[in-house]
C-alpha cells in the first residue's frame, strides 16, 4: 500500500507529475478503475480538507464511509492505532487523517494493510495544502521556478508553513517568512526572516496564515495584530500588481487579512479551495495505483 505522509517523501518528478494530473482534473472527471473504499478520519474540526477530501473520492467513483469521531468509539476510549486496525479488518483501503499529534510516527510498524493519507499532523505537515498551493501559484506563474513566496503570521504553530517551505523550495522558489517573535521558528530549513512591510513590494505571493490559538501553549495575544502584522489595505497598495495573494483557512477576517483584499482581484484563496479537490483526486489516485500516475497524466 501507499501512502502520502509528508512533503519529504516528495521528489521534484512525483510533485511535477502530481500537479500535471491535479491540472488535468481541475477540468476533466475520471473513474478510479477498480473498487476501493476510503474514509475520512478527522480527530480535528476542518471544513476544506475533509469535505474536498470526500468530493474527490466522489468525483473518482469510490465508496467513502462515513466516520464521526465524536459518534465513534473513540469517544469510549479506543486507541488511535486500535481505531486504524479496525477500519483495515473491515475493508477500507485508504484512510484521510487529520490529528493533532504527529500521528505518522505511531503507525511505523503497526503492519497495517492500508494507505494513509496525511490531511493535518499537528504543527508538523499538511502535504495536501502544499500541494494545492503550488497548483494555484503555478496556474498564475506558469512556473515556481525563481519565485519569492513571504509566509506571514503564525509559523511557529503551522503545518501549512512547514509543507510549504519545504514543497516550494524543492521546486525551485525562495521562501521566506515574516511575523510576531512569538510566532517565529528560525529551525526551518532554508527560510530566511524579514521584515514583513519591506519583504512586500517584491513578493510573487503572499500567503497569509491564521493565528492558530487551539495550538497555543498560553495565552499568546499580538496586540494590534491587524495594523502590525495584517494584509491591510496600506499593504495591499505596497504589494506588486501582478503578485498573488494565498490563505489556508479558515480566515480571520480583519486580523490577518482585511476585507478588501479577501475581494481583491489578487486574492486566489477560492481557487486554493477549488484546486483542493484536484489535487486531492490526483492523490487519492497516486496512492490506491501504488505511488504513480505518471502514465495516467496525459490520460
Ligand atoms: N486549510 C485547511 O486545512 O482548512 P480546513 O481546516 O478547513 O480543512
Amino acid at each position: 500500500m501507499f501512502s502520502l505522509l509528508s512533503t519529504q517523501q516528495l521528489s521534484t518528478r512525483s510533485v511535477e507529475s502530481l500537479l500535471r494530473r491535479s491540472q488535468y482534473f481541475t477540468t476533466k472527471d475520471y473513474m478510479w478503475k477498480n473498487q476501493a473504499t476510503v474514509v475520512n478520519l478527522f480527530y480535528e474540526p476542518s471544513t476544506r480538507t475533509c469535505l474536498s477530501f470526500q468530493q474527490a473520492a466522489h468525483r473518482l467513483g469510490l465508496t467513502i464511509l462515513d466516520f464521526a469521531i465524536d459518534k465513534s468509539s473513540v469517544q469510549k476510549g479506543e486507541t488511535f492505532i486500535d481505531t486504524l486496525q479496525t477500519l483495515n479488518a473491515i475493508g477500507v483501503d485508504l484512510a484521510v487523517i487529520r490529528h493533532q499529534e504527529d500521528w505518522p510516527t505511531l503507525v511505523d510498524s503497526t503492519g497495517l494493510n492500508i494507505s494513509l493519507v496525511n490531511a493535518g499532523s499537528g504543527t508538523l505537515e499538511h502535504p495536501t495544502q502544499a500541494l494545492l498551493d503550488a497548483l494555484t501559484i503555478q496556474q498564475h506563474y506558469g512556473s515556481l521556478n525563481g519565485l519569492k513566496v513571504t509566509i506571514v503570521g503564525d509559523v511557529l504553530h503551522s503545518r501549512v508553513a512547514r509543507s510549504n517551505a519545504h514543497l516550494l523550495q524543492l521546486m525551485g522558489a525562495t521562501v521566506q517568512c515574516a511575523g510576531p517573535t512569538e510566532y517565529t521558528d528560525e529551525s526551518i530549513p532554508g527560510v530566511k526572516w524579514v521584515d514583513f512591510d519591506e519583504a512586500i513590494p517584491d513578493s510573487d505571493v503572499i500567503m497569509m496564515l491564521r493565528i492558530q490559538k487551539e495550538r497555543h501553549q498560553s495565552q499568546q495575544c499580538i496586540t494590534n495584530y491587524h495594523e502590525k502584522f495584517g494584509l491591510n489595505q496600506a499593504r495591499l497598495k505596497a504589494m506588486a500588481s501582478n503578485a498573488i495573494i494565498l490563505h489556508p483557512g479558515p480566515v480571520n477576517r480583519n486580523v490577518e487579512i482585511c476585507d478588501e483584499a479577501m475581494a481583491d482581484p489578487r486574492c486566489k484563496i477560492l481557487q486554493q479551495v477549488k484546486n483542493g479537490v484536484a489535487v486531492r483526486m490526483a492523490v487519492l489516485e497516486w496512492c490506491l495505483q501504488g505511488g504513480s500516475n505518471e502514465k495516467l497524466v496525459s490520460a
